[in-house]
């Protein structure tokens, strides 16, 4: 018998997945219920990016680190990756068209209509908001067709008062109170 460490596994029949679609993968962890979130950064000329996201983690308290995972053709991805920084703002239950708003890639989310300040670093931050995280990137990690943004938190802000999180369950928005 082989002797194995503590955070070895011990040997196996290798993984014999079965062969499964995206649309079962989705369907399946759309039943892992979320908050949902906008990640904002800056492109390469100043201007203000940002996606819509639900894939978001606390990762760390010691050093404080949270994870955000990005598809790969994300321009938020790109742009937070050349400025090194980037803000996750959690939505409230009233921002379900801000949601949508920046759910549409790159140039198509247009900030005019959305009610924005910058933060003393310079990220662009949501107002009306939940919580919103500043973070410096840390490092990206390969998460085949995603990747694994990992950041240090730099800044927090949380709302005063009961602003309700929106949520998001089953491919469709929902809140606490529902
Ligand atoms: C509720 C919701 C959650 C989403 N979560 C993620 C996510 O965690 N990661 C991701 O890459 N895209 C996610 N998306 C899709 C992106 O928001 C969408 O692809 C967006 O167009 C990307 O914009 P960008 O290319 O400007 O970064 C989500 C969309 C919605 C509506």
């Amino acid at each position: 018998m082989t002797a194995t460490t503590s955070n070895e596994l011990p040997p196996t029949a290798p993984a014999r997945s079965r062969r499964m679609t995206a649309e079962e993968i989705r369907h399946a962890l759309s039943h892992f219920a979320t908050g949902v979130t906008v990640v904002t950064s800056l492109d390469e000329e100043g201007e203000p990016v940002g996606t819509t996201a639900s894939a978001v983690s606390s990762l760390s308290l010691d050093p404080p680190l949270v994870l955000v995972c990005l598809a790969r053709t994300s321009a938020t991805l790109a742009a937070l990756r050349s400025h090194r920084a980037f803000a996750i703002n959690v939505l409230a239950s009233a921002q379900r068209e801000v949601s949508g708003h920046f759910a549409r890639s790159g140039n198509a989310a247009s900030w005019a209509e959305i009610a924005h300040r910058s933060s003393h670093g310079g990220l662009p931050l949501l107002d009306g908001a939940v919580a919103t995280l500043e973070c410096e990137l840390e490092r990206c990690v390969d998460g085949g067709d995603h990747e694994i943004v990992v950041g240090r938190l730099r800044e927090l802000e949380v709302a005063v008062g009961d602003l309700e999180p929106l949520l998001h369950f089953r491919g469709a928005y929902a809140s606490l109170a529902a």
